[in-house]
């Protein structure tokens, strides 16, 4: 079966299946911003010129600054903008869960002012939040949706049974975990969202730059493409499931070109069975 080009979130939201991620737009450590804010906007439009219609966010990168570098360089129509609530930063830059409702509601204002827009295309809950119930967490996106200020509810770092939870609660349109060539500890969740064509936001999808565990056999497949270790990572991404939605994310213009080329990349059968299906 040929690699579709697209994905329909929510069954009805059409975009090309290979995002950007923008938290490596923020400065250091994901804090505060970045030295040269000209380059993160010019990153942003390349983006979008070169037909990536997909770009993930949060209101804790940064926090705030890649959300409102995304308000300041796109139009609203420009792209799908996905975000997320959720996780607080402390002093130090740790992640916090925090799925409190009031918070929630507290941050999809904050969200909606940022990217300069009504309503939010898809909003995520960043990681589920021991010290609050996950279905009064999941209750107030679908209320939030209810209230028109989101259009589409996505769920991220969810096992299958919190997936199956949350379906209960509110249609759920992606699913987004951490997943790579390298890293496939979460094949089930995908499996479940391949089989509830809910879209699989695949997050570290080139591990940060480094694919090394499994380095050879990308290298060898990579050879027959002229293309990069990157590059063949993310093509096996596209090809191993029809629902999967990479967000490679880069401060560069150059590594941004490189990754968005990776969608013209046609795998073998046989390099996909190589590469290990
Ligand atoms: N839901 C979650 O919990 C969660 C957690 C983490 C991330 N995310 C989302 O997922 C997106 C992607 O994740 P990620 O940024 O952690 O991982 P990634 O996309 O796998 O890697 C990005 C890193 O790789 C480097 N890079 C990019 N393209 C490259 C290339 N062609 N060659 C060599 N190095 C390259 C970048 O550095 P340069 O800037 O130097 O290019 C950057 O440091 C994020 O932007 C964010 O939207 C979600």
């Amino acid at each position: 079966m040929a690699t579709p080009d697209t994905f329909d979130i929510g069954g009805e939201l059409t975009v090309n299946r290979l995002g950007f991620g923008a938290m490596r737009l923020c400065g250091e450590g994901i804090i505060g911003p970045p030295d040269d804010e000209a380059n993160a906007h010019e990153v942003l439009q390349r983006a979008v010129d070169l037909g990536v219609d997909f770009i993930d966010t949060a209101d804790s990168y940064g926090p705030g600054v890649s959300e409102r570098l995304i308000g300041e360089a796109l139009d609203p129509e420009d792209a799908v903008v996905a975000t997320k609530a959720g996780l607080l930063r402390n002093r130090s830059g740790e992640w916090l869960p925090h799925g409190d409702p009031d918070y929630i509601r507290n941050q999809v204002l904050c969200s909606l002012d940022r990217l300069r827009t009504d309503s939010i295309d898809l909003y995520q809950f960043h990681r589920p939040d021991p010290d609050t119930p996950f279905a009064d967490s999941v209750n107030t996106f679908a209320e939030l949706q209810d209230d028109g200020l989101v259009d589409h509810v996505g769920l991220s770092n969810v096992s299958v049974e919190q997936l199956d939870e949350a379906r209960e609660l509110v249609d759920v349109a992606t699913v987004q975990n951490r997943y790579n060539f390298a890293h496939r500890d979460d094949e089930d969740v995908l499996q479940a969202c391949e089989d509830y064509d809910v879209g699989f936001i695949p997050w570290y999808p080139i591990g940060a730059g480094d694919l090394g565990e499994k380095g050879e056999v990308l290298d060898s497949v990579a050879a027959n493409h002229d293309a990069s270790r990157m590059q063949i990572g993310l093509a096996w991404l596209l090809q191993h499931s029809p629902v999967t939605l990479p967000i490679p994310g880069t401060s560069s213009v150059e590594h941004l070109e490189e990754n968005v080329a990776a969608r013209d990349i046609e795998l073998t059968d046989e390099e996909m069975r190589r590469l290990g299906a």
